[in-house]
């Protein structure tokens, strides 16, 4: 019988308040096209590496680039967001999260993220949570992108944990097919309707007990 034995977190719109500094630095970039950005076709950018990201971009406005200029705008783009989250500290980690560690570290449930961002170990110093990391993957340690699963389990086997013990928290679609594709138990963090393929869903870590969490098992 499965129980919960590990949590692995996406980082950017579940632990920390990322997702919209992105979304302004690919806006920004895509009006540099003469492509509007909408924040409905932003949904389909989450958990989407950088170079697949600005490929999507360059694709709604009928645009092909060369390697070096794919290069040259993810480059653009990056350093727009570092700048956006230049000031950042603790007080952009979301509602709870520090709490939710804790419970977790105090019952001995093993901690990992699962990230598509090259940028996550440098948020997690500037949060400063990285300590409550047993295992750290993130956009530089895998080859495919989400909802591949490869980043959840490269996790999982981090952890030493079986997917089925571990829950995945996710704010994406595509975190949340990589996940039920892995065989994790994948909790959806906001809009229900958005994560509807999330076996459960939360609208943030408020409130979350130990029990709920070993309820989803059940
Ligand atoms: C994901 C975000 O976590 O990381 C995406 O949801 C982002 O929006 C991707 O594009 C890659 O991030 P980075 O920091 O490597 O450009
Ligand atoms: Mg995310």
């Amino acid at each position: 019988m499965s129980k919960l034995e590990a949590c692995i977190f996406d980082l950017d719109g579940v632990l920390v308040d990322t997702a919209k500094y992105h979304y302004t630095a690919w806006h920004d970039l895509a009006q540099e096209f003469d492509i509007e950005l909408t924040t409905e076709e932003n949904e389909k950018l989450k958990g989407v590496s950088r170079r697949d990201s600005l490929i999507h971009i360059l694709n709604l406005g009928g645009k092909v680039l060369t390697e070096d200029e794919i290069n040259h705008w993810c480059e653009v783009k990056n350093t727009h967001y570092l700048e956006l989250i230049a000031g950042m500290d603790a007080d952009e980690l979301l509602p709870d999260v520090i709490r939710i560690l804790d419970l977790l570290k105090d019952n001995a449930i093993k901690i990992g993220l699962g990230s598509a961002s090259k940028n996550a170990p440098f948020i997690l110093e500037k949060t400063n949570i990285a300590h409550y990391f047993q295992s750290v993957v993130c956009g530089l340690d895998v080859i495919n992108s989400k909802p591949h699963p490869e980043v959840f389990l490269k996790g999982a086997e981090q952890l030493d944990v079986d997917p089925s013990n571990c829950i995945v928290f996710e704010d994406s679609i595509k975190g949340i097919i990589a996940a039920n594709t892995g065989g994790f138990i994948s909790v959806g963090v906001g809009d229900p309707e958005e994560l509807n393929q999330a076996a459960h869903n939360i609208k943030d870590f408020t409130g979350l007990t130990l029990k709920s969490l070993q309820s989803l098992f059940s």
